[in-house]
C-alpha cells in the first residue's frame, strides 16, 4: 500500500471504529442493560421451568427468535387468570401496561450489524442448543451477552459442521 492511499484510509479506518463503538454499543461479551423492569429467567426457565419456547415463540419457525409480548405474561399474571405474584410491585406495573395496551420497550442485548443475516430456524433445527451462543440464560437472574458471536465465532462452527461458509450465506 502507498504512503498516499495509507493516509488516506488510516483515518477512514479510525472513523469507521469509532462510530462503530458510537452506534454498537451493544454488541460485546458482558453487556447486560437494565430493562424497563428486572424480568428474571432463573425464576421463569430455570425454577419453574418454562420452556423457551413458551415465549421466544419464533426460534423454531422464523429467523427472529422474538420477545414476547405481554399478553403471554398475562396468561399468568393477568387479573382474569392465576395472577401468579399479582401483589408484586413489578407484575402490577405490568398490568397497568397491558391494561394501557402499552408494549414494554425491552432493551435490545444482541444485535447483530445489518449487514449479517443470521436464521434462528436453521440453527434449532439442526439441535444447536441456545447455550451455544447465549450462554446458560435458565440460570440468570438478568440476561447478559456471553459470546462475541462475531465473524470467527460463526465461521470456525461452519467450518466444522459443513455448513454453508460462503460470503453470501451471512452477508447479502
Ligand atoms: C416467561 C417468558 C420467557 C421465557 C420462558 C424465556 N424468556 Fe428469554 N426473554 C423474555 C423476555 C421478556 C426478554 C426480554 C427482557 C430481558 O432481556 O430480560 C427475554 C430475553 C431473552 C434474551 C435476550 C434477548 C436480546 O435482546 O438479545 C435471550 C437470549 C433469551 N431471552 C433467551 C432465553 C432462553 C434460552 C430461554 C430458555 C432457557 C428463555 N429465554 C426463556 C422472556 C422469556
Ligand atoms: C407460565 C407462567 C408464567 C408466565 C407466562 C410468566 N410468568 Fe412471571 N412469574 C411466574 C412465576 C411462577 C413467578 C414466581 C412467583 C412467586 O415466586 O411468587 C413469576 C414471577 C414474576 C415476577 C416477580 C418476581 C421477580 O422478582 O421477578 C415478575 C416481574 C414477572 N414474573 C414478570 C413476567 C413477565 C414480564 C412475563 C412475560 C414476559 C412473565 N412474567 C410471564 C410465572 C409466569
Ligand atoms: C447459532 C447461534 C444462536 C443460537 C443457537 C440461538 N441464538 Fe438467539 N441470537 C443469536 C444471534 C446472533 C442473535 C442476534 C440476531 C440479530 O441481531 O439479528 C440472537 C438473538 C436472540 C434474541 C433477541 C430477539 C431476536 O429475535 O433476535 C432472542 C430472544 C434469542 N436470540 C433467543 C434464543 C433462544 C430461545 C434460542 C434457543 C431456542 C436461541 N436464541 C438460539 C444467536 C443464536
Ligand atoms: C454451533 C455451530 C454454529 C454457530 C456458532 C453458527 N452456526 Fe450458522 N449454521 C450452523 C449449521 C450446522 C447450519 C446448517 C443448518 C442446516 O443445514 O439447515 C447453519 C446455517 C446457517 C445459515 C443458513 C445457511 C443457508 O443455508 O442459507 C445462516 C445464514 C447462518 N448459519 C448464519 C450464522 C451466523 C451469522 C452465525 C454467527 C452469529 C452462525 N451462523 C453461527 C451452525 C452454526
Ligand atoms: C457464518 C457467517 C459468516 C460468513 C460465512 C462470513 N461472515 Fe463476514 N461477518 C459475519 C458476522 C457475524 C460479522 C459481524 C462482525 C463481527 O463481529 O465480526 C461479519 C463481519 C464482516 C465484515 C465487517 C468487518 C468486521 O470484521 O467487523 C466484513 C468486511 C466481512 N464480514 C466480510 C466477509 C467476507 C469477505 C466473507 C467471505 C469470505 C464473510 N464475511 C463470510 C459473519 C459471516
Amino acid at each position: 500500500m502507498n504512503i498516499k492511499i495509507l493516509k488516506i484510509s488510516v483515518p477512514i479506518v479510525a472513523i469507521a471504529a469509532v462510530a462503530y463503538l458510537i452506534f454498537s454499543p451493544s454488541r460485546y461479551v458482558g453487556y447486560s442493560p437494565d430493562q424497563p423492569i428486572p424480568f428474571n429467567h432463573k425464576i421463569h426457565a430455570g425454577d419453574n421451568k418454562i420452556d423457551c419456547k413458551y415465549c421466544h415463540i419464533g426460534v423454531e419457525t422464523s429467523a427472529h427468535a422474538t420477545i414476547p409480548p405481554s399478553s403471554t405474561c398475562m396468561n399468568c399474571h393477568g387479573g382474569a387468570y392465576g395472577n401468579v405474584a399479582g401483589k408484586q410491585e413489578h407484575v402490577k406495573w405490568l398490568n397497568q401496561q397491558f391494561d394501557n395496551k402499552t408494549p414494554v420497550p425491552w432493551v435490545r442485548i444482541h444485535d447483530q450489524p445489518d449487514f449479517v443475516f443470521f436464521n434462528h430456524s436453521r440453527h434449532v433445527q439442526r439441535g444447536v442448543d441456545c447455550s451455544t451462543c447465549h450462554g446458560n440464560v435458565a440460570e440468570m437472574v438478568k440476561v447478559k451477552q456471553t459470546k462475541s458471536l462475531n465473524m470467527g465465532f460463526c465461521v470456525d462452527c461452519h467450518r466444522e459442521n459443513n455448513a454453508p461458509n460462503d460470503c453470501s450465506t451471512c452477508h447479502r
